[in-house]
């Protein structure tokens, strides 16, 4: 048997003993339910266990199913992910240079509307204005998601507010009340940046090719995890929250979260989040300066109106802001 056709069982053995986890399942009934004999059973036992599964065996040779790894592998995330179209195709990667970038290669391969990918470490994580996104191994979570609406090129940028609100959605049920979005995408836990979200989009004149909305969690580091130059500004969920957290279950909260509120862009648009947008948002109320390009504008922000845009009242007058980065004026 080669290597392939073992992993393959022992994903089987995994799947069926993680079915009652911690209860003890009998040799024999394993050995005939996977139909292979003892020696790829004790194989199957060994991959399993290279893969950070927990898996016990009693002194009467019972396999019980312990626990899974904090792994960000296509399995784990698969697992009772429950969303209707999103990661029904998964790839996960242990190491890559950008998720966006292996998802942009795979958009143009044909890879289908929903598909994510995911990756362990980054060697060229990205961030927006062409920023580098600090991306080490195994403490937080690189995600990219394909999409192909079918809207015009131009409802494209409401994409990464979209998204916002259900990164923001997701992370308030594990720290309600602290979950801030500032405008355009960026999340912040008090006032310090927890996620980042790089959306990037392929299209002609009026047809959107693909999508490719990448997200950034800090989910496990610890205050030193950080270079010096982001330690100010930078935070994980673990320093909030005060103790570790599961990967996988942050990310699929997310992507769950994801699925809901892409289905209502694609009928309504921001108008039905509008209101979380508002909710969540730091910045209304404070004077700011906005840089688009050379142009920088100071004022007041007064609103984020139903399509995504900073309302900013200055002393030339109120002006609609489409794109930007902001810093705040006031603290
Ligand atoms: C930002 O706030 O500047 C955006 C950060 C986006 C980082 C994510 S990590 C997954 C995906 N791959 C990248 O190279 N960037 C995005």
């Amino acid at each position: 048997m080669n290597l392939v056709e073992l992993e393959k069982i022992a994903d089987d053995l995994i799947l069926l003993t993680r079915k009652k986890t911690g209860e003890r399942f009998d040799r024999n009934s394993i050995l005939g339910n996977l139909k292979v004999n003892e020696q790829t059973l004790q194989s199957a036992l060994e991959i399993a266990g290279k893969w950070g599964y927990e898996l016990t065996t009693d002194s009467a040779g019972r396999v019980a199913f312990i626990d899974a790894p904090d792994s960000l592998t296509a399995t784990e995330t698969g697992y009772n992910l429950g969303t209707n179209w999103l990661g029904k195709n998964l790839v996960a990667y242990s190491s890559a240079k950008s998720t966006n970038d292996l998802a942009a290669e795979a958009a143009q391969a044909g890879a289908e509307h929903g598909t994510v990918i995911t990756a362990e470490e980054q060697t060229k994580g990205r961030g927006r204005l062409g920023r580098e996104w600090y991306s080490p191994p195994g403490s937080a979570i690189y995600v990219s998601i394909i999409l192909r609406p079918d809207f015009l090129p131009a409802d494209a940028p409401g994409i990464s507010i979209m998204t916002a609100v259900a990164l923001a959605d997701s992370l308030t049920l594990l720290l309600p009340d602290q979950i801030q979005l500032k405008w355009p995408n960026d999340i912040h836990i008090r006032g310090r940046k927890v996620a980042g979200i790089l959306t990037e989009l392929s299209a002609d004149q009026d047809k959107i090719n693909h999508l490719v909305v990448g997200v950034g969690i800090n989910v496990n580091q610890l205050f030193e995890d950080f270079p010096r130059e982001l330690q100010p500004i930078a935070t994980s969920l673990r320093r909030e929250c005060g103790h570790e957290l599961r990967r996988v279950d942050v990310l699929q909260s997310f992507l769950r979260q994801f699925e809901s509120e892409f289905d209502l862009y694609l009928e309504h648009r921001l108008a039905k989040s509008h209101d979380k947008i508002r909710g969540f948002s730091s910045l209304i109320g404070r004077e700011i300066t906005v840089s688009s390009g050379k142009k920088q504008r100071t004022g007041i922000v007064e609103d984020i109106d139903v399509e995504g845009r900073l309302i900013l009242q200055t002393d030339e007058g109120r002006f609609p802001i489409i794109a930007g980065e902001v810093t705040v004026v006031k603290k």
